[in-house]
């Protein structure tokens, strides 16, 4: 499942973000050829903004309608998937990979006892805590840090439990951490960094470049 129904506020594209350019092709078409050549995905929905769910489906996937917030698209597209195991992805990642996706797909397979299994990268800035943005309250022991990406790969039962509360939604800046909370176990995927969320046109920039690099 891929969540492709933000508005792209902080991009400021003028347009929502995952139909923006970038090198050459809506960002989403990237993510998609990653789903595509992925050996474990045999089925790929889409969370579109509503104006955009028939351009989203003239590529041949199933489209579900977005929400107001992140979890709430995810809810929608879940009630449209199929299948035991679920990945989900954010649209805002077009440097996914089909290695990557299969290779979360088979950790979460490898064991029963596991409810989802998440790509991350380790931290590697000092992370301070300053509540007021301005005073430091604290050092964070980076060591056991990981910062969090998408792909996450999840038992379906697990993540449909999990978002099954409406109430929880609106504050979950990720899925896993609604499996989380429910006690399910989930583990860290350790990758690496180019798989960057486009968020500022910085961002995209970074993305641009990382691409025509792989072309
Ligand atoms: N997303 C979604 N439905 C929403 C909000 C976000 O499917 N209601 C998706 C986005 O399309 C994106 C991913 O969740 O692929 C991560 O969200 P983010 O990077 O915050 O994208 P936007 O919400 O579009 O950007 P912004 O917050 O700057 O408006
Ligand atoms: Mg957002």
């Amino acid at each position: 499942m891929i969540a492709a129904a933000g508005t792209g506020e902080r991009l400021g594209a003028g347009g929502p973000k995952a139909f923006v350019e970038l090198a050459g092709r809506p960002m989403l078409e990237w993510s998609l050829d990653a789903f595509r050549g992925a050996s474990s995905i045999d089925e790929i929905v889409i969370a579109a903004p509503p104006d955009d769910q028939e351009r989203a489906a003239e590529q041949g996937v199933v489209a579900a309608a977005g929400g107001a917030h992140r979890s709430e698209s995810v809810a929608n597209a879940l009630a449209l998937c199929g299948g035991e195991i679920i990945v989900v992805h954010d649209a805002a990642r077009p440097l996914v990979t089909a290695g990557l996706i299969d290779a979360v797909v088979q950790e979460l397979a490898a064991d029963q006892d596991v409810a989802g299994v998440i790509a991350a990268t380790p931290v590697t800035d000092t992370v301070k805590q300053a509540s007021d943005g301005r005073e430091v309250e604290r050092t964070l022991d980076r060591s056991g840090l990981w910062a969090v990406q998408t792909p996450q790969a999840f038992r379906a039962d697990a993540l449909r439990d999990a978002l099954a509360d409406p109430d929880s939604l609106p504050d979950a800046s990720d899925d896993a951490m609604l499996v989380e909370r429910r006690g399910g176990r989930v583990l860290i995927h350790s990758t690496s960094p180019d798989n960057i969320k486009v968020t500022t046109p910085f961002d995209l920039r970074v993305a641009e470049l990382l691409l025509r690099e792989r072309k």
